[in-house]
């Protein structure tokens, strides 16, 4: 990294973000390649870092780190006014949201801005060290069962004392990429008895390997469900009917169901209806992972939680922010 770089740091704007895109150990390592980091007052606080932080680690805390920057860092992406003052052509490097916020990404083209949409980084093994999408999904995965079984009125694991046993709490994770595999793991640590689904075969090994029992279409031959780049692309209707009726069966009898299931650029395809959740027993949990994208579930809505049939369906808009201060670390390395 040459001299006379100058990156700067924003404080979100976006409500409900906690996360930062740059730490005090980020923000050294910027240092020690050369680059100059101011970073907008008050920018870590949410993540639990202090101005005095990046003081410490070099930084200069300003009101308006834009000012000169060749390289604007965020989490999202800020808007094309809030950059007015950066030198010409600098990059501005964040999750821009590009399939969302359109019109925001033609103001950095307008206004001469290099924008790098992080989420567009490719998902090959060289890049994974840059991968916001998978840093942030683990995370995700994670907290969506901590805040299931917070819900949840009984307990996770199997207990047999002196009053008797409670038998584990049955969970269930449909979409099996980074946020389910993890949501897996957790749900297993937690001592659930865990089931999941995908429509990638490749998943098939994963979820046994992390201890848990597949769920999958056996009846619909020569169907991967895996397109581009290792993503999911969308099922055929003989599949999706296959699947629905499978998943109606297992779900009935499920305490927790976390769904995680994404299509990029599309809207997130809906996994469970109303007369499935109307299935479930009274107390179970539903966390979709997916609300933001228009959910997989029916009836949820970002950031309450709704109760249809006496289950609760939870669901935040930013997940990763519900972790600011671990979000933000691997985040702001990613970046790095
Ligand atoms: P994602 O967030 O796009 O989707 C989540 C999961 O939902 C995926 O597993 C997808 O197959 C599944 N899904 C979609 N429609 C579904 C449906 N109707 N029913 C059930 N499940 C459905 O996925 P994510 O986490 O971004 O991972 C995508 C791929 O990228 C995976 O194959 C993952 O292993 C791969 N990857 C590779 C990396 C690398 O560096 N090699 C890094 C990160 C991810």
């Amino acid at each position: 990294m040459g001299q006379g770089l100058r990156i700067a740091v924003l404080k979100e704007r976006a409500n409900g973000e906690h996360r930062v895109s740059a730490t005090p150990e980020t923000v050294k390592k910027f240092i020690a390649l050369g680059a100059s980091v101011a970073v907008e007052a008050g920018a870590g606080l949410s993540a639990s870092i202090a101005d005095a932080d990046y003081a410490a680690a070099g930084a200069e805390v300003c009101a308006d780190p834009v000012q000169g920057a060749t390289i604007v860092l965020g989490v999202q992406g800020p808007d094309p006014d809030a950059l007015k003052g950066a030198a010409a052509g600098a990059w501005i490097v964040a999750g821009l949201d590009p399939f969302g916020q359109r019109a925001r990404v033609d103001g950095y083209a307008a206004a001469g801005l290099e924008a790098l949409a992080m989420e567009f980084m490719p998902r090959i093994t060289r890049a994974q060290s840059m991968d916001i999408l998978s840093s942030q999904s683990n995370l995700s995965g994670y907290k969506a069962v901590i805040e299931a079984a917070n819900a949840y009125g009984r307990a996770f694991p199997m207990m047999m004392t002196a009053a008797g046993t409670v038998s584990a709490a049955r969970c269930f994770i449909m979409g099996v990429g980074v946020a389910g595999l993890q949501a897996i793991a957790t749900a297993r640590r937690l001592g659930a008895q865990v089931s999941a689904t995908d429509v990638r075969a490749a998943t098939r090994e994963q979820i046994q390997s992390l201890g848990a029992k597949p769920i999958f279409v056996e009846s619909v031959a020569g169907i991967e469900g895996e397109g581009a780049g290792g993503y999911a692309t969308e099922m055929s209707e003989e599949y999706q009917k296959a699947q629905a009726e499978l998943v109606s069966g297992h779900i009935a009898k499920q305490d927790i169901v976390i769904t995680t299931a994404l299509i990029p650029g599309r809207p997130a395809p809906r996994l469970i209806s109303d007369a499935q959740i109307a299935s479930m027993k009274p107390g179970s949990v539903i966390f979709d992972l997916a609300v933001a994208q228009g959910g997989n579930v029916e009836g949820s809505q970002p950031d309450q939680t709704v109760v249809r049939h006496g289950v609760k369906i939870i669901g935040w808009s930013n997940t990763p922010s519900h972790l600011a201060a671990d979000a933000s670390a691997l985040f702001s390395r990613n970046l790095y």
